[in-house]
């Protein structure tokens, strides 16, 4: 394969990452964590899946980082995950720490990768990548809008009974409780939902969407959703490797854009091998302008909870 995508992380969003990296055939996929033998132990297995599979693609684990020189993308899983109890934003420290030495380790190795950061909390992660890794705003980004806007799309389906494929949803803000669905924008064969379905039950699901992480983290008692997560890191993954240039909602460093300075929130962006190529503006309500304002707010105060850090 002539690409090459480095997963941080052999966890289950890691592995999951890259398992679906390999079975879409998009790159070469090297897989780190910091324990002994599960990611040499998973690529192994994905590599003994790949003939059943009908794919090419190579599979290398490793407890190091010589092996993810070069990379053209860089995943960051790495971290822990939330348990039952725990919000996104109490795994602030322990992961804002790994999160720091494995963006150096990565920085140094492929200095001109594009980082779609994973770990939790996202937006607060997405400030400690960039600045780790000293790399233009358009390489750094954080996946959390695609798996949002993913579950508000699959419960719009289920709701009104149609095709996932005919839905489209927008999530923006950070990914958070303070997280912003937009109905607006959130459509069933172009057709908003605000023509489809009662106030009642878009704001129903608007609730179900927002607790969605929670949800599940409430279901497997054990840790947070993985299947979905790593769809969505596949999905920003594959349009930068193929230039597709996809508007999806991304956690992107603004500078001024929806009145945001120096924060990292999500917004719809233009996704191509250049990283983010544009970050589109949209036109909100006063309402909608509020609820991403508060959300960007409680991006800020992690931001600024970072530097207490250190
Ligand atoms: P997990 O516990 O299954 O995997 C995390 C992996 O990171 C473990 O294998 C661990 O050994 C590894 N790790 C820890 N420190 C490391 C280091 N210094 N270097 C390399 N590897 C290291 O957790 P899971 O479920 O894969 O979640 C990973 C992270 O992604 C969590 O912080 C979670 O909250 C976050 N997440 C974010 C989502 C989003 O929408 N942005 C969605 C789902 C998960
Ligand atoms: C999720 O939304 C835990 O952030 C993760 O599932």
């Amino acid at each position: 394969m002539d690409k090459k995508v480095t997963v941080i992380g052999a966890g289950n969003v890691g592995a999951t990452a890259a398992q679906r990296l390999a079975e879409k055939q998009l790159c070469d996929v090297v897989l780190v964590d910091i324990v002994e033998g599960v990611p040499q132990g998973k690529a192994l297995d994905l590599n003994e899946a790949a003939p059943v599979e009908k794919h090419d693609c190579h599979l290398t684990g490793s407890n190091s980082y010589d092996e993810t020189t070069g990379s053209d993308i860089v995943i960051i899983t790495a971290g822990i995950p939330r348990k039952p109890g725990m919000s996104r934003d109490d795994l602030i420290s322990t992961n804002a720490g790994i999160v720091k030495s494995v963006t150096k380790e990565v920085a140094a190795r492929s200095p001109e990768a594009i980082l779609i950061i994973v770990s939790n909390p996202l937006d607060a992660m997405c400030h400690v990548a960039f600045d780790a890794s000293g790399f233009p705003k358009e390489r750094v980004l954080g996946m959390a809008g695609v798996l949002d806007s993913a579950r508000f799309r699959t419960f719009i389906s289920m709701e009104l009974d149609v095709s996932v494929e005919n839905t489209h949803a927008f999530v923006l803000g950070g990914h958070g409780d303070t997280m912003v669905p937009l109905p607006r924008y959130s459509t069933v064969a172009g057709i908003p939902i605000t023509e489809l379905m009662a106030q009642d039950r878009i704001d129903a699901l608007v609730e179900r969407t927002r607790n969605g992480g929670a949800e599940i983290v409430g279901l497997l008692k054990t840790g947070s959703a993985y299947y979905a997560p790593a769809s969505a890191a596949v999905e920003m993954a594959e349009s930068i490797l193929k230039d597709k240039k996809k508007i999806l909602p991304c956690a992107a460093y603004l500078q001024g854009e929806y009145g945001q300075q120096d924060l990292f929130i999500g917004v719809p962006v233009k996704l191509g091998a250049k990283g983010i190529e544009q970050i589109i503006e949209i036109t909100l309500t006063d309402e909608e302008k509020q609820a991403l304002q508060k959300s960007a707010d409680a991006v800020q105060e992690l931001k600024d909870l970072l530097k207490t850090l250190g």
